[in-house]
């Protein structure tokens, strides 16, 4: 996700700035910028691109003398990476600036009453209603005044301070009272022209950290981008709201008690604290779980009943009239497609066919005009699965997209666009895009379902509060790590292992089973439980692992009837299974363990234990985690 900077000391605040933010790249970003206070005024500097277009804008006197300023990184959620859209976003008349990382759910309708108050917006972004809320408490609504920010080239803004402005309400107090306006998660950071001798800062689910150096005080959205000024750290926790200066920082709660902070020393190396002390990014990644859950169902779920899905624009007209569904994709983002099948065929009565991008492409599939084209993937760069989307948009489908980055390509071939919002993956094999994908299409299902009348609206209230409870139940599974990771040690050594299970079960088992080939090397197939008889059974041999998924209730008994010929024949049988599942341990040698759910929701916690076993398999053996042999990221050849 974003990247977040900020400084106040007796330095020139824009290299530090600058360095902080090349020390938050790995995160991914699509612009930059920056904001500093010097004499007065605050300089804003922004661009789309790289930190590189930055730094060729920024070198100006104006900008190196000031010692206190803001900046940041931006990975689009709301509006395309533009110039104008790259933070720091200022007010009308630019005394305030504000940088934000996270989603701020009701932006649209803050957005409409700050217009009709007369406030001029800059950008599609949710971020700036932040600033001109601010703007508001600051001199209260009776004395706004109107903007004098004039644009400059290459996405500069000069901002000129009133000498006649009295301020009345301190900053803090204006950005506590501009945030109660607001829902959603972020980190913001504020920086006021009136009072500069602060930078206000509140974290609301987005990480924060305050660096506390001599005579100095930063701030950032993570660890590394402080390490060469300070180890010494303050953690802001959620619903904290920090104001550093000079001289330090003083935390308090958003209602206004004051919090007592012991600093933090940080040993870690610069390459762990990279990896948010995680020794591999894919580790870090399957532990952002819980939270790009949350982010993905943020502000879609909470009316009661239906789904508001942004970037979404299909009448229901059109989704009654649908025939058919094509779900088209490559790799993980294929399997997360199967259980999108499911889910769709299941809540919507829609058929649904998926097909692999590299095949669809050249099969002359019969998609006609009645039909819509799911493509699904992570990067939205893939070449196959555009090709894919191409071919299914040229023979008359509407194209709706699934995708985690915001103006990829993908995105913008599409007719409608889910993001996922995990936030930059970086290990080539995914997991968080993986599960934020299956949320997607679970909503998504939703959405056709009750469009079409295919789904009553209480078995939807109840997926739906099934689907809010997701996070927390991610987190009780990464709870149990320990488990897997031991079992991973036993394993390590083996050449290969199988995955079966029935329905969604079945999808899941693909999908772990590819983990594992992808970073442990190790050869392992996935099979249909009920398919296994078929062939395959005859390569389990005495002590040959074999997972079993067995979360299904409507096929239990067949799965565990599947699970019997395999210990017939001396495998080892190991069962995911549900906490309430007591019969299981009858049949499986080792259980691993996820709290219950709605079966239908089952694979967004089946996966977790599954990821780990595939990291903590490579690991013993020593494999190149993040970067397996022979894979890539996002492969946009044929
Ligand atoms: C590559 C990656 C996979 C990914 C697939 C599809 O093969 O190694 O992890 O699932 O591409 O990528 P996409 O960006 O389209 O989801």
């Amino acid at each position: 996700m974003c990247g977040i900077m900020g400084y106040v000391g007796h330095r020139s605040a824009l290299p530090i700035l600058l360095d902080g933010l090349r020390r938050l790249e790995y995160r991914g970003y699509d612009s930059a910028g920056v904001a500093v206070l010097n004499d007065g005024h605050i300089e804003v500097r922004k661009t789309a691109g790289k930190l590189a277009q930055l730094t060729a804008i920024t070198g100006t006197p104006e900008l190196l003398s000031g010692t206190a300023g803001i900046g940041h990184t931006r990975w689009a959620t709301h509006g395309l990476p533009t110039d104008a859209n790259a933070h720091p976003h200022s007010d009308c008349d630019g005394h305030v600036v504000v940088i934000h990382n996270g989603i701020i759910e009701n932006f649209l309708s803050l957005r409409e009453d700050l217009q009709a108050r007369g406030h001029t917006f800059r950008s599609d972004t949710d971020t700036e209603v932040i600033a001109h809320l601010i703007e508001e408490e600051l001199q209260g609504p009776e004395t706004r005044k109107h903007g004098n920010a004039e644009a400059r080239p290459s996405g500069s803004l000069r901002i000129t301070n009133h000498e006649s402005r009295i301020t009345m309400v301190p900053l803090e107090e204006a950005v506590r009272r501009a945030l109660q306006h607001t829902r959603g998660a972020y980190a913001i950071v504020v920086l006021c022209s009136d009072q500069p001798d602060r930078i206000v800062a509140v974290r609301q689910i987005s990480p924060l950290i305050i660096g506390l150096g001599e005579g100095e005080t930063l701030l950032a959205s993570d660890i590394p981008a402080l390490l060469s000024y300070t180890r010494d750290v303050l953690i802001i926790e959620d619903g904290e709201m920090a104001v550093i200066t000079a001289r330090g920082a003083t935390v308090q709660r958003l209602d206004g008690a004051a919090v007592a902070k012991e600093p933090m020393r940080i040993t870690w190396d610069a390459e762990m604290a990279e990896k948010g002390g995680y020794p591999h990014f894919m580790l870090k990644e399957i532990h952002e779980q819980p939270r790009a859950l949350q982010e993905t169902m943020m502000g879609r779920l909470d009316v009661p009943r239906a789904p508001e899905l942004d970037g979404v624009s299909y009448t229901s007209e059109f989704v009654r009239g649908l025939r058919k569904l094509w779900i088209t994709a490559c790799g993980t983002a294929y399997h997360a497609g199967l259980v999108g099948r499911w889910v769709i065929e299941h809540w919507a009565q829609i058929p649904v066919e998926p097909e692999l991008a590299s095949e669809l492409r050249y099969r002359h599939p019969l998609i006609d005009p009645n039909a819509m084209a799911v493509a699904i993937s992570q990067s939205g760069e893939t070449a196959d699965t555009l090709a894919a989307a191409r071919e299914a948009r040229k023979r008359g489908a509407r194209l709706a997209a699934i995708t985690n980055v915001v103006g990829s390509t993908l995105s913008r071939e599409a007719d409608d666009v889910l993001y996922v919002r995990a936030g930059p993956e970086i290990a080539v094999a995914s997991s968080k895009a993986y599960i934020t994908m299956l949320v997607a299409l679970q909503m998504l299902a939703l959405d056709l379902g009750l469009r079409r009348g295919a789904m009553a609206p209480a078995r939807a209230a109840q997926i739906i509060s099934a689907l809010k409870a997701l996070p927390g139940k991610a987190q009780e599974v990464l709870l149990r790590e320990g488990e897997v990771e031991s079992l991973a040690g036993r394993l390590a050594d083996r050449d290969h292992m199988f995955f079966i299970g029935r329905g969604l079960d079945y999808a899941v088992a693909q999908e772990g089973s590819l983990k594992l080939k992808e970073i442990s090397y190790l050869h392992s197939e996935a099979l249909a439980a009920g398919e296994l008889k078929h062939g395959t059974l005859a390569l389990v041999t005495p002590g040959v692992p074999v997972f079993a998924l067995v979360t299904q209730r409507h096929v239990y008994e067949k799965t565990l009837s599947n699970i019997q010929e395999v210990k017939a024949r001396g495998g080892l049988v190991i069962a995911v299974a549900y906490d309430s599942d007591t019969e299981i341990t009858k049949h499986a040698e080792v259980v691993l363990r996820i709290p219950d759910t709605d079966d239908d929701l089952a694979p967004v916690l089946s996966i977790i234990p599954l990821q780990l076993f595939a990291y903590y398999v490579a690991r013993a053996r020593g494999n190149d985690i993040d970067q397996p042999r022979n894979l890539a990221k996002s492969v946009t050849v044929e």
